[in-house]
């Protein structure tokens, strides 16, 4: 059901409801064609939404970084339907000599991922607009496996350059409810094929690096990739980088505040985080504080009793449902009216659990306590 937005000073935001599985040809055509005329459009990955605009058309990429508040220097992932819609975007004959094998490697990583949760950091084609790599000699690219995602690609016929669907630094969008928060009467059209599987954002690895490096995880994670790559390593930086610092970023979300909530939050990890949530939100009850917190469901009833927003999540032992959910709750809370968030350290080492501490600790800001 189209909806138009009010205010006619804003763009016209257009609501196409889509089936996730067998989106609606008519509805994926008018989405496409927005994009090939320079409009905003943002659509559901697998991952979270995202906010497309046809990667070389240099006046749409302007209208997308405006539109979100995002800062030059942060560059963008271009998204295409196939692999050989990667060949225009990419100058192997670039890879630095110690990476010549990048192109290989690449493809053996395509034919095991994608479509999929993975970003892969290329060497840039001139063609690849500088306005989409932030000034960078590479360039990101994607092919995701969401329907609603793939039809539009494969409809569009353009490279498509899409930042997460989210104002700047707010966590990424897993609704169009979410999209329509932050974006309501700035953009063009919104696909909406309800919420995304993963929930948490692409595995970003860089394969022009000396090694091949893991810049952001994900859900295609470290354990899967070294089976391909034996010698892939983990960016160790966990966003030491001030706001002030206008370079272009080198590695993705390394300002501390991204995915934040508007709400301060402190992150709790270590053996002893309920207790010490519990203690702290008795304390900060007791200043006249309203209280949010963000736990996995078994500590649901550890709160019930305490006057607090509870934001659950799934199962402690299932990663996957616990990203599934982890923006949402985020923004559950963000709304519900409270003055702090204390969320739970869930995640770890291994697997998609680094994602989800990897987004704890930097919607956290760097507050986080050990227990
Ligand atoms: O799952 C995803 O990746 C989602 C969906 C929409 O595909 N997109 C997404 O885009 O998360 P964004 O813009 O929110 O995050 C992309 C990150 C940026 O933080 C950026 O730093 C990094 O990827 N990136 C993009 N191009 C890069 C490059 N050439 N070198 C290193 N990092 C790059
Ligand atoms: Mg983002």
């Amino acid at each position: 059901m189209p909806r138009d937005a009010e205010n006619s000073d804003l763009t016209t935001v257009v609501v196409l409801r889509v089936d996730p599985t067998a989106p609606d040809p008519a509805a994926i055509a008018r989405a496409a064609a927005c994009l090939r005329e320079g409009g905003l459009v943002a659509f559901p990955t697998e991952t979270v939404y995202g906010l497309g605009v046809h990667a070389l058309d240099v006046d749409a990429v302007g209208r997308l970084f405006t539109v979100k508040g995002r800062p030059s220097h942060d560059p963008l992932i271009v998204h295409v339907a196939s692999f050989e819609q990667i060949a225009p975007l990419v100058a192997w004959q670039n890879a630095p000599a110690d990476r010549a094998d990048a192109q290989t490697r690449a493809a053996e990583l395509a034919r095991r991922f994608w479509p999929g949760p993975l970003t892969l950091v290329l060497p840039r084609a001139a063609g690849v607009p500088l306005e989409v790599t932030a000034g960078l000699d590479t360039v990101a690219v994607r092919i995701p496996s969401h329907p609603v995602a793939r039809a539009l690609l494969a409809t569009a016929e353009v490279p498509v350059a899409a930042p997460s669907a989210n104002l700047f630094s707010r966590p990424s969008p897993t609704q169009a409810a979410h999209v329509l928060q932050d974006l309501e009467g700035r953009i063009d059209i919104v696909l909406d094929g309800g919420p995304t599987t993963v929930g948490v954002e692409s595995t970003v690895l860089d394969l022009t690096a000396s090694r091949p490096m893991v810049l952001r995880p994900g859900a295609v994670t470290l354990e899967m990739l070294r089976e391909l790559l034996p010698d892939v390593e983990l960016r160790g930086d966990t966003g030491q980088r001030s706001e002030a610092d206008t370079g272009p970023l080198p590695s993705p979300g390394l300002l501390t505040t991204h995915y934040a909530p508007r709400v301060p939050m402190t992150l709790y990890e270590g053996a002893h985080a309920t207790a010490r949530m519990i203690d702290d939100a008795r304390a900060a009850i007791g200043r006249g504080q309203h209280v949010g917190v963000l736990v996995p469901r078994e500590d649901g009833p550890a709160f019930e009793l305490l006057p607090v927003q509870r934001a659950l999540l799934g199962a402690e032992a299932d990663p996957a449902a616990l990203a599934r959910r982890l923006y949402a709750a985020l923004r559950e809370l963000d709304v519900s009216g409270v003055d702090l968030i204390l969320a739970k350290g869930v995640g770890g080492p291994g697997g998609l659990g680094l994602a989800l501490r990897d987004r704890l600790r930097r919607a956290a800001g760097g507050h986080i306590v050990e227990t």
